[in-house]
């Protein structure tokens, strides 16, 4: 469903020399639908940057990102929201609105795509019971501990019941304790049905995952393996 041809992404300027920069350099592959990915390697080896393409943020240098054969920066921009709601997007820093509660976060989302009264009543509380925060459906964000503050975003890219969740380091803010927890979401989510790509750079949780891994090593691809292990 997902495929990725012959990609390359160059930022022509570096801000700290003015030197152009190639995040991702000529990488293929392609995701099947309900898989679960990892794309893993050091900090600035392109990990972001593969993900900001899949969702549209960036346009590729060269080569082409297609969803269902759909080349997604090739389509009109009127039918980008739609290609995006289909994608849901998860990142380090959680990126909630503090003045609103777990609740509201999500509701916001829904609120954003005019969805009414009735359909926000029914699928927030869904999705919170799903992330196992029903019991904090009326905190702001500052009262929610770190994996809290997670599992809430994690909630809130789950309300347009997308195929895919993309996970850019979700981890990288958490203690061990709530590292493991995240991740055992995330499985039980892909075991619900949704395709999953994960980046992180905590060596750990792949290891002990036992599925497929990417490695990226300054923006090319260096290995691809079904029960990867994280090798750099
Ligand atoms: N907007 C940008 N402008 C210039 N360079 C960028 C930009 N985004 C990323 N880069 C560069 O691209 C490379 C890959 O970055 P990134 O995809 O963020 O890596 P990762 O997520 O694996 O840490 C790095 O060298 C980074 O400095
Ligand atoms: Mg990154």
């Amino acid at each position: 469903m997902i495929k990725f041809q012959e990609v390359t992404k160059i930022f022509p300027t570096n801000s700290p020399n003015g030197y152009p920069t190639t995040a991702l350099d000529n990488i293929s592959f392609e995701i099947k639908p309900k898989e679960f990915v990892s794309i893993v390697g050091r900090s600035g080896a392109g990990k972001t940057t593969l993900l900001r393409l899949l969702m549209a943020e960036e346009k590729p240098t060269r080569g082409q990102v297609f969803i269902d054969g759909l080349d997604i920066h090739k389509i009109k921009p009127g039918k980008l929201p739609a290609v995006r709601r289909r994608i849901g997007a998860v990142f380090q820093d959680y990126k909630l609105l503090p003045s609103k509660t777990a609740y509201e976060n999500v509701a916001y989302v829904m609120e954003v795509i005019g969805a009414d009264d009735l359909e926000i009543a029914r699928d927030v509380p869904e999705v919170i019971e799903i992330v196992g925060l029903t019991e904090r459906t009326n905190n702001f964000p500052v009262e929610l501990s770190g994996g809290e503050k997670q599992r809430l975003s994690i909630a809130r890219a789950l309300i347009h019941r997308p195929e895919v969740i993309l996970a850019d380091e979700p981890t990288g803010n958490l203690d061990p304790y709530n590292t493991s927890d995240i991740i055992r979401l995330l499985l039980k989510i892909h075991e619900l049905g949704t395709t999953v790509v994960l980046s992180t750079h905590n060596k750990e949780i792949i290891n002990k995952l036992g599925k497929r891994v990417i490695t990226l090593e300054n923006g090319k691809i260096i290995r691809d393996e079904e029960e990867g292990r994280f090798i750099l």
